[in-house]
């Protein structure tokens, strides 16, 4: 018998979330009785996107909208641009922003989407026409009480920019809150471009009290040196850390007594990763270029994978220093990575909670445009803060009482919430 597509290929992120909710289900009680419905995405809409290259060849390229649950409110979610994007890692990344939007209780269902393509190899001409190709083809389903798109890898305020424009000028009036992660003269919210960073260091620094880990001085090591990471590592180092490693797909840059940051991060910026920062001898105050697979290998107290996907596999688990894994990326951590680090007592602040400040803020974003008041940068630094602690309380509760780990507990709050929604809306028709 051929497989259905909600069948997982082994090993993907798919699969990946089918087990974790494998693991909620002893959890949930009665409500287990609607579990099928976390199997399944809601919607899964596949698009043809061609556009004309300017070389003036054309080119197709596969886009992906699936939105997992719209039991909790409008899908929300944000879009991809990479060449190893499947209606797979989709369907997994929808899933997850189910989960993460009921973790952290905001009224929103969980979606995502993507296109496969490498974005540096296109211009600034052919990624507009991409992008507004690709909303117009998933308009039917986005909208600001439908669907809410936002940045994720590669993607980034001038694409949500387009795609407003491009939805505004097909629906005939500008309808900013139908992305969110834009520039702020669109209707885009102060502190949103570093809002996920932001959540990490919050869900880190809450975490390391409670295991008794003073940042000061702790070591950190960073994979993935993006938006998320970026910011995440800036704040760990304005409290006291040392970035003692940062890995992205140029290579690996490392010091033992932590990177000079006011010099990496525009050198990122400015050369698009961190190849070239030790060779050159300016402002580099000592960094050295390590081969990328002894990074897992760094001694250090804290680890933020802000990446992609299955990049702490089960072999690399049982090397890590880490006393504290901070999930800045979607997914970072395989079922059997998962175990390892619990057998070996390294506490994961799974990515369903530990990421959830960027979506967070863009709810804020999405508040702000339906009323068109605008918050202060320090309002929404301290809303976000208080949602992100409390909502760790609450996984933390749950884990301490069940003696779970904070992934399984995190799904148990959420799926509780998701599941409640669905039974109380009952089926249609
Ligand atoms: N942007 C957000 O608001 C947001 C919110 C929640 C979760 N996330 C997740 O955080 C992760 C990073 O997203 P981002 O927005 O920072 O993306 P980004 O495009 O800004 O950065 C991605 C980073 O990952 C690095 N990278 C890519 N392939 C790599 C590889 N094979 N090895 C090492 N590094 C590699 C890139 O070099 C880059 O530094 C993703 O998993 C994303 O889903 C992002």
């Amino acid at each position: 018998m051929s497989l259905s597509y909600v069948h997982p290929a082994s090993d993907s992120p798919w699969g990946t979330y089918l087990s974790q909710v494998e693991r909620v289900l002893p959890y949930l009680g009665d409500l287990a009785r609607w579990a099928e419905t976390l199997r399944r995405p809601k919607r899964a809409l596949i698009v043809d996107i061609p556009i004309e290259l300017d070389n003036g060849t054309i080119a197709h390229y596969e886009g992906y909208r699936v939105q997992h649950s719209l039991t909790r409110g409008p899908g929300k979610g944000g879009v991809r641009y990479h060449p190893d994007v499947t209606l797979e890692e989709v369907m997994a990344l929808s899933a997850w922003m189910s989960i993460k939007n009921a973790a952290v209780n905001l009224p929103y269902g969980g979606a995502k989407g993507g296109i496969r393509v490498d974005p540096k190899h296109l211009s600034q001409k052919e990624l507009e026409k991409l992008t507004r190709r690709y909303t117009s083809e998933i308009g039917l389903i986005i909208g600001p009480h439908q669907d809410i798109p936002a940045p994720d890898v590669n993607t980034n305020g001038q694409i949500m920019a387009w795609m407003m424009d491009t939805y505004s000028m097909n629906t005939g009036a500008t309808a900013t809150g139908v992305v969110t992660g834009k520039p702020v003269h669109l209707g885009g919210s102060l502190g949103r471009v570093k809002a996920t960073g932001r959540g990490v260091f919050v869900t880190g620094r809450e975490a390391a009290r409670r295991i008794g880990l003073e940042l000061d001085g702790a070591r950190v090591a960073v994979q993935g040196f993006g938006n998320v990471g970026s910011s995440a590592a800036e704040l760990f180092g304005q409290a006291g850390a040392k970035i003692v490693a940062v890995q992205d797909h140029s290579g690996t840059v490392a010091h033992p007594n932590g990177l000079d940051l006011a010099t990496l991060i525009p050198w990122v910026r400015q050369h698009g990763g961190v190849a070239g920062y030790a060779a050159d001898g300016a402002g580099t105050h000592g960094a050295e270029v390590i081969p990328d697979e002894a990074f897992w290998d760094t001694a250090c107290e804290i680890l933020i994978p802000a990446a992609l996907e299955n990049q702490i596999t089960a072999a690399r688990a049982e090397r890590l220093h880490a006393k504290l894994v901070l999930e800045g990326a979607n997914g970072p951590t395989g079922s059997a990575a998962d175990d390892v680090l619990a057998d070996r007592g390294v506490l994961v602040v799974p990515d369903v909670i530990c990421n959830a400040g960027g979506v967070t803020v863009s709810y804020f974003e999405w508040v702000q445009d339906f009323s068109s008041f605008f918050w202060t940068e320090d309002e929404i630094n301290a809303r976000l803060d208080k949602i992100m602690v409390g909502a760790l309380r609450r996984i933390w509760e749950v884990a301490d009482q069940h003696r779970i780990t904070l992934r399984t507990a995190t799904f148990a709050v959420a799926c509780e919430r998701i599941l409640t929604a669905r039974q109380e809306r009952g089926l249609y028709p």
